[in-house]
């Protein structure tokens, strides 16, 4: 049956896709967002914002607007936000208002016009450090990264400063919040939860890894790696990889995550629930920048691994993607080398200001790399 669906942040990279796919199927896509000038620059309709959806201008905190929004909405997509894990650390405020006290607003608003289903973006950095296996084959929930090793090396040792393996990490994971975007991330997701299960509502949230495709804002130097790389590389610099570059990370393609929000839009089985949505495969950071390198014809720029580590950061973290599978029915389809091709002719495409040298400065003023 068609619907009308809000997305708050619904002008922006994942917004886009999943109001297109909507649109597809017969629903009505009302987008309500503030055009951030941190993702668009011309704080102006984004052009890849398909035309059939209604696009609503305003604040998420700002509850009139916001309430005027959700008038005839069967169903919400949660994803306004700021994001980004580095900036999070020293735009504690910004970051904190936007993203807990604009999910308190919504359900502030959601209370006196109730929608069927609401589904929120989180996040894997609610988990700190991802699971982890000991030399001796015992698993490590509480793995807490220290500065770098005596060594030199990176990844968490064992109280016998052995170096453990990193595991796919399931939902049943404890959280452990590293970062303001961790936390303001588990309070979205816990204010959904709670308050839909309280005002006869349906909540899900999806705590997504890194996601990659066309339309991420590559002039947004604080989020999004693969649009960070693909705009160093297209401007003839060396992509940066912080730490020695071995760190793992799943990159998710914008499609299966747009296919992971119908499901969880959609199937009773995700009432509730959380659920880990990534591509099944994880990869080095300094793989993927050669990979990414070469997919845009320049195999000849070499990753510049800084060495540095950033405030906040995790050192590896994959995801155990069972539970989508079985519950939400999830199956991750994207192959990842035609999804970069796929990203590299976008890149070729567009225009942007490299700013990843200035992002990188901010934090070196405020002591957040090391
Ligand atoms: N992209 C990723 O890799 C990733 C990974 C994990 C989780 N997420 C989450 O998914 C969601 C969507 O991410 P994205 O990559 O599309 O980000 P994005 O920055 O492209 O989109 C976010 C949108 O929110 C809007 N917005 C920001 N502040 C607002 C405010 N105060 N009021 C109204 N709108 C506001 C922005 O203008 C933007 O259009 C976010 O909640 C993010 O935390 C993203």
């Amino acid at each position: 049956m068609a619907e009308t669906i809000l997305i708050t942040g619904g002008a922006g990279f994942v917004g886009r896709h999943v109001a297109k796919s909507l649109l597809e199927d017969g629903h009505r896509v009302r987008a309500f967002d503030s055009l951030i000038e941190q993702v668009h620059p011309a704080r102006a309709r984004p052009v890849e914002l398909d035309p059939e959806v209604e696009l609503v201008v305003g604040d998420i905190r700002d509850g009139d607007a916001l309430g005027r929004a959700l008038t005839g909405v069967d169903a919400v997509i949660h994803l306004a936000a700021e994001v980004g894990v580095g900036q999070s650390m020293y735009a504690v405020d910004r970051y904190t208002s936007v993203n807990d006290l604009g999910t308190a607003v919504l359900f502030q608003k959601l209370i006196d016009k109730p929608a069927r289903r609401v589904v929120v973006a989180s996040s894997m950095s609610v988990y700190g450090e991802g699971l982890y296996r000991t030399a001796d084959g015992v698993l490590m929930e509480d793995v807490v990264r220290g500065p770098r090793n005596p060594d030199g090396s990176w990844d968490p040792l064992d109280g016998e400063g052995r170096a453990m393996t990193p595991v796919p990490t399931p939902e049943t994971k404890r959280p452990a919040l590293k970062s303001v975007y961790a936390i303001n991330k588990f309070v979205q997701e816990r204010l959904t939860l709670t308050l839909t299960a309280q005002y006869g509502m349906e909540g899900a949230a999806l705590r997504l890894w890194n996601i990659y495709g066309p339309g991420q804002a590559l002039s947004n130097p604080y989020t999004g790696v693969l649009a960070i790389f693909a705009s160093r590389i297209m401007h003839g610099q060396a992509p940066m990889v912080f730490e020695d570059g071995r760190q793992r990370r799943d990159f998710v393609h914008v499609s299966d995550v747009v296919s992971a929000f119908r499901l969880a839009l959609e199937r009773p089985e995700a009432v509730g629930e959380t659920f880990n949505i990534g591509s099944g495969e994880d990869r080095s950071v300094e793989d993927v920048a050669r990979l990414q390198a070469a997919s845009m014809g320049r195999g000849d720029i070499e990753p510049n691994i800084t060495k540095q580590a950033r405030a906040g950061d995790i050192r590896h973290n994959i995801p155990d993607l069972t539970k989508a599978r079985t519950l939400l029915g999830y199956e991750p389809k994207q192959d990842f080398t035609r999804g970069l091709e796929e990203l590299a002719a976008w890149v070729a495409r567009q225009e942007s200001k490299d700013r990843v040298a200035e992002a990188r400065r901010e934090l070196e003023l405020r002591g957040l790399v090391a």
